[in-house]
């Protein structure tokens, strides 16, 4: 266990369930009715330590979410999320807007961006794709409009960004230009991004993990002031440890969160963090607390312990005695 340090002053914890595709409108109101059942009693300390706790639900739930935590009283406590949404309203076939997502019926008040189970796919699919056939030889742009999964790395599409201009192509990948340009929306939209960062276990064995973490904050904030900065939330996600079981330690997190604490004190031009920094990678009740004791650790994005109410609440709860 970590030795626990001095707390930033602002600091409040923040607690995010990421259900994925786990979850399905029919046992949505079971899970909530479950929730509300444990929190009540903890309503009050919970409300006291100024904790935020968030479902990100798959879209086929959200209007079922909203349902049901109004039923139950929670829209106070448990805000929703909607997870990985496009950018512009249109002819987007299997996309969930942010204008769908912040509809009354729904409500949602984060949405999950850049989680690698949006960009990995894409890097698999990749390295598949050029050990299995030879890439045809076409433009950049067509690549970038047509092949972009199989055929260029991030870095490579993110200095293509200037190709990404006023026009979407229709593609869904979370690489840094969309990462960029849905985080923005999200800010119009009056919705908090929740920008997802992390390394593969490939970038932390070759020593890129700096690097990698330094690359995907620059392209995910670029051209965003102090301003729209300070209403974000990160989360760092380490990819070696989501659904892994092998959760960083809480000194290797710490070493992360610092770096992009120090990103963000220097794109704000503050002192001190204000913006929240979670941890995500097989966070588990046990684990919570020594995580969150960390100084530039705020909170998690939890997936497999979000799945079952009493589960979750208890992480939370842990987390929330762990600041005694
Ligand atoms: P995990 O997922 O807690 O199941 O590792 C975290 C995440 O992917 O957000």
């Amino acid at each position: 266990m970590s030795e626990v340090m001095v707390m930033p002053v602002k600091k409040r914890l923040f607690f995010g369930g990421n259900w994925k595709a786990f979850m399905r409108p029919s046992k949505t109101a079971g899970f909530i009715a479950g929730f509300a059942d444990g929190v009540k009693p903890h309503i009050d300390d919970l409300k006291e330590s100024g904790t935020r706790v968030v479902i990100a639900s798959p879209s086929a739930c959200l209007t079922e979410a909203r349902r049901a935590l109004d039923e139950q009283g929670l829209r106070e406590v448990v805000e929703l999320a909607v997870q990985d949404p496009w950018f512009v309203e249109g002819a987007y076939t299997g996309a969930t807007t942010f204008e769908a997502a912040a509809d009354p019926l729904i409500g949602a008040r984060y949405a999950l961006i850049g989680h690698s189970e949006t960009r990995e796919p894409h890097r698999i699919y990749c390295h598949q794709a050029r050990a299995e056939f030879k890439p045809p030889q076409v433009s950049t742009e067509d690549a970038l409009v047509n092949l972009c999964p199989t055929l260029l790395s991030e870095r490579q599409l993110a200095k293509l960004s200037e190709l990404d201009s006023g026009n979407p192509k229709p593609f869904r990948v979370a690489i840094g230009p969309v990462v960029n340009r849905t985080t923005r929306k999200a800010l119009s939209a009056g919705i908090v991004p929740i920008v997802c960062v992390g390394e593969t276990l490939e970038e932390r064995e070759a020593g890129k993990t700096q690097k990698t973490i330094e690359f995907q904050m620059a392209a995910a904030l670029e051209g965003f002031t102090p301003e729209q900065i300070a209403k974000m939330v990160v989360a760092y996600e380490p990819v070696w440890a989501i659904g892994t079981g092998r959760t960083a330690t809480p000194e290797q997190a710490q070493e992360v969160h610092a770096q992009i604490a120090g990103i963000l004190m220097g794109r704000t031009k503050t002192k001190e963090n204000t913006v929240p920094i979670i941890y995500g990678g097989s966070m588990k009740p046990d684990n919570a607390a020594s995580l969150v004791k960390q100084p530039d650790i705020w909170g998690g994005l939890i997936g497999g312990a979000s799945l079952k109410p009493d589960v979750f609440l208890q992480l939370i709860m842990n987390g929330i005695q762990s600041r005694g």
